[in-house]
């Protein structure tokens, strides 16, 4: 068998790409997904469309490359983190739409737990920071919102899943209710040290154990998808958070080694080795996926919004037909002509944590343009993975080496240069950016024994371009500087 099909189900598409043994990319379809936004600040989708687009695009890829389902070796699923699904055991039939992880309505429910002191707790066993962010209050909002639903879950009628759960479930025909412990570790209810759910947390968020998955390693054998699937089953074999999976893609298997991923938001992860180190700079512990037994961590600084406030100069201000325009446009001035632009469209994630936060632009003149917006708007992007990357090097007790770069921004020169000289790092971008989807193929890859080892993965990962740092280290301090003054502008915007 030749090939490996990874499934990649993002916050904005769905996606399905074919790797070779030398780790090529010989397939790839993706679909948009629909986003709905029942009021400010809350954000789901519709999970029959989550499964269904994931699905087709599936089907796409392997008739797009001419390549039948016996050809495949295995199915590594990766996926949108944290996003919360609770559906009917019988029926499979979801009961709510998905809360997505950028919604914010339980940021009140947060407060008052941290309010009560719960916060220390959290981040102790769970490694995690109390925010709305993660899927533990969301499923308690499920359960207290959708009628009935409280009861059915304590009769053990209901299912509770991250998407990647929501898709084995589907794919195995409802045979499987299991997830892996790196998503496991984003839902606020998993515990660092045990390995485990924990039962203290279950029962400060009201969970019913009963709607839990079982948690197992990101790289297994978890099942076979049923046969209409593809046509003939195929092993289920690969399962990681997306970020996670970015880590592994990136070969960032050894401590101090960190990634970036340029989607919809940002995610920094670092490699931190097999001890679950807490952060003191209101980063996350959280699993890092690996080939081998025993587990490892990482940590995380999560940025929510990077390149969806590029999709914003879109949509919302029409300055740029598409997003790879903005970077014509940025060009088009010299520099942001001291404009900053704040994209805190979903509140501040790490380092700032503040829910509350709301997108800002400060410094405009009567010579500000949509360039030096565009501009701004780019350059917000490099500040806040500095500002995550710094929390990092202070956590560690070293400065970040180099950083190595993945997802779609990742192809933008200009913002590559510029995160270079803002880090004053070398940025690293390999020849495959679809790390996170490459990622899932090594992990079901080496299940399967299509990947013999890890020796063997590292060898496929090749860097393309490094982008040193050229700017003066007096002008970074200055516009980071700047920036931070930006920061604390946009900051408490309390309704
Ligand atoms: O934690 C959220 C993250 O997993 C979303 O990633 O690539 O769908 O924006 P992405």
């Amino acid at each position: 068998m030749k090939y490996i099909l990874a499934l990649d189900q993002g916050t904005t598409s769905s996606r399905a790409i074919l790797f070779d043994r030398d780790g090529q990319i010989r397939g790839s379809i993706s679909k948009e997904l629909t986003q709905i936004y029942p009021r400010s600040g809350w954000v789901e989708h519709d999970p029959v469309e989550i499964w269904e687009s994931q699905r087709e695009v599936a089907r796409q890829a392997l008739s797009q490359a001419g390549i039948a389902a016996s050809d495949i070796a295995a199915i590594g699923i990766t996926n949108q983190r944290e996003t919360t699904l609770l559906w009917d055991r019988a029926t499979g039939e979801p009961l709510h739409n998905a809360i997505v992880w950028q919604d914010r309505r339980t940021a009140e429910f947060c407060d008052r737990l941290r309010g009560d002191g719960h916060a220390a707790t959290i981040a102790e066993k769970t490694g995690l920071v109390l925010d709305a962010y993660f899927s533990g209050t969301k499923l308690r909002w499920l359960l207290d919102h959708v009628p009935s639903a409280r009861q059915r879950a304590d009769r053990g009628e209901l299912a509770f899943g991250t998407v990647d759960s929501w898709l084995l479930w589907n794919l195995s025909g409802g045979q499987l209710h299991v997830t892996d412990a790196s998503n496991a570790s984003r839902t606020m209810l998993f515990n660092l040290k045990t390995l485990a759910w924990d039962e203290e947390l279950l029962g400060l968020l009201d969970i019913p154990a009963s709607v839990l998955p079982e948690v197992q390693p990101s790289s297994f054998v978890y099942g076979q998808s049923t046969p209409d699937f593809l046509g003939k089953a195929v092993p289920l074999a690969g399962c990681a958070g997306d970020q996670h999976a970015a880590l592994f893609g990136q070969n960032c298997t050894q401590p101090a080694m960190a990634k970036n991923t340029y989607g919809t938001g940002c995610f920094v992860l670092m490699n931190i080795g097999e001890e679950p180190v807490a952060s003191k700079c209101k980063l996350l512990t959280t699993i890092a996926c690996s080939g081998r037994a025993r587990p490892e961590f990482a940590l995380e600084g999560s940025i929510f919004t990077a390149g969806s406030a590029v999709q914003w100069l879109r949509d919302g201000l029409g300055i740029i037909a598409s997003s790879s325009d903005v970077q014509e446009l940025a060009e088009s001035v010299p520099d942001c002509g001291d404009c900053y632009l704040v994209p805190a469209f979903a509140g501040l994630g790490a380092p700032h944590w503040d829910p509350y936060a709301r997108g800002i632009i400060v410094g405009i003149s009567g010579g500000t343009t949509a360039a030096h917006i565009a501009r701004a708007t780019l350059e917000s992007i490099a500040f806040q993975v500095a500002d995550v990357l710094d929390a990092m090097s202070t956590d560690v007790g070293s400065p970040v080496q180099e950083l190595r770069v993945d997802g779609g921004a990742s192809a933008n020169d200009l913002l590559m240069q510029f995160q270079a000289d803002i880090l004053q790092v070398p940025v690293v971008r390999p020849q495959v950016i679809e790390t996170t989807a490459m990622g899932a193929a090594f992990l079901a890859g080496l299940a399967v024994g299509f990947w013999q080892d890890m020796n063997e993965v590292e060898q496929i990962w090749q860097s393309e371009r490094v982008f040193e740092p050229v700017m003066a280290a007096s002008d970074v301090e200055q516009r980071r500087d700047r920036w931070q003054q930006a920061v604390k502008r946009s900051q408490g915007w309390h309704s």
